[in-house]
């Protein structure tokens, strides 16, 4: 089964966009062109990352930050590389994409 989620160009380059569907709150991050789905869930707390609507990538705009405690994630991997959840991983979620359209495999 497949859900649409966003429109690849709903995410400018280099910056990450919040989606929810019912309760489940997802990221997806444009980046090289190549784009990268997460579920909204930081590994320390299990809370959403942003404070702010659709505030998600750090001030130099190369990772995600979570507000909190400020944590670091890689942008492809969802890697945490700086903070207290330290190489542990914000979830991937499959996804498809045809043509501008996010599809979530589910
Ligand atoms: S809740 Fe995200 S770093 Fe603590």
């Amino acid at each position: 089964m497949v859900t649409a989620l966003c429109r690849v160009s709903d995410i400018p380059e280099g910056d990450a966009r919040g989606f929810d569907i019912g309760a489940q709150r997802y990221i997806v991050v444009r980046r090289d062109h190549a784009i990268s789905v997460f579920r909204n869930e930081c590994p320390h707390l299990r809370i959403p990352l942003e404070w702010q609507e659709n505030h998600f990538m750090d001030p130099g705009g190369e990772f995600l930050q979570c507000s909190t405690h400020g944590a670091l994630f890689l942008p492809d991997t969802g890697e945490c590389i700086s903070g207290p959840c330290l190489g542990q991983f914000l979830v991937s979620v499959p996804f498809v994409c045809k043509e501008d359209q996010v599809f979530l495999q589910n």
